[in-house]
């Protein structure tokens, strides 16, 4: 997609209308002073920078996405941010961060691609004694879930669903109706159609069962 287009969709745009729930969230966590924070998995990194306002103190973004990473980059240099948020490429399968690193692990999305549970085996060390863990994940086997965290060396301190069509109603739909504006603008323009399309169709995904995306936060300590 030309940089423009993409400019143009501003998907950041509407994931900023979630970012209320990564403020509730952080809001439940005890106040750390400066604290040092991993956001894994942090794509274009819209909590990555509202974290690093929240806190005060220093985040470090991870993901594979070198587009994603440069985007968070550039937004980066834009903020003023560039002494408090870090970036790095590499994989959550491959962090080589020494033990007891961070006081904060934040994951919103992202947990999936290694699974709830080897997440929260794997990651337990990157936090010093006490750490915190602040999972946004699908609500699928949430009881399943709840009822496991112990197990895998965690308490759970709290946690919250997001309203059931949140998704829907506060992304997509805004979304859609952006994607359905430049669709009229650029209808001589069949390549622009096209990339516009692949958004539609993930839009559809969503419209046509919301309450699939339902997702909840998770807020943990290490034990
Ligand atoms: C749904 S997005 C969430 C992005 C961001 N956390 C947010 O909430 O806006 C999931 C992110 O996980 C990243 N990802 C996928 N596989 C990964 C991996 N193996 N290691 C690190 N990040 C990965 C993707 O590139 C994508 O940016």
């Amino acid at each position: 997609m030309s940089k423009d287009l993409h400019s143009e969709i501003d998907r950041d745009h509407f994931r900023g209308r979630l970012s209320k729930y990564t403020r509730k969230a952080f809001r439940l966590l005890p106040e750390l002073d400066k604290p040092r924070i991993l956001d894994i998995g942090c794509g274009s990194g819209v909590p990555t920078i509202e974290l690093a306002k929240l806190s005060k103190g220093k985040a470090v973004g991870i993901d594979i996405d070198q587009i994603l990473l440069d985007r968070l980059n550039r937004k980066i240099e834009k903020e003023g941010l560039s002494n408090r948020v870090e970036i790095r490429k590499c994989s959550m399968f491959e962090m080589d961060f020494p033990d007891a690193s961070f006081d904060i692990i934040w994951a919103e999305g992202s947990i999936s691609v290694i699974g709830f549970e080897r997440g929260l085996k794997e990651w337990r060390r990157l936090l010093k004694p006490g750490g915190f863990l602040v999972v946004h994940a699908e609500t699928r086997k949430m009881l399943d879930k709840l009822e496991r965290i112990p197990s895998f060396g965690w308490k759970l301190l709290d946690y919250f669903l997001l309203p059931e069509d949140a998704h829907w109603t506060e992304y997509y739909k805004p979304l859609e109706i952006r994607i359905q504006e430049l669709r009229a603008k650029y209808k001589n323009d069949s390549e622009t159609l096209a990339v516009l399309r692949k958004h539609q169709n993930e839009i559809d995904m969503v419209k046509r069962n919301p309450k699939e995306f339902s997702s909840a936060f998770y807020i943990m300590r290490k034990l």
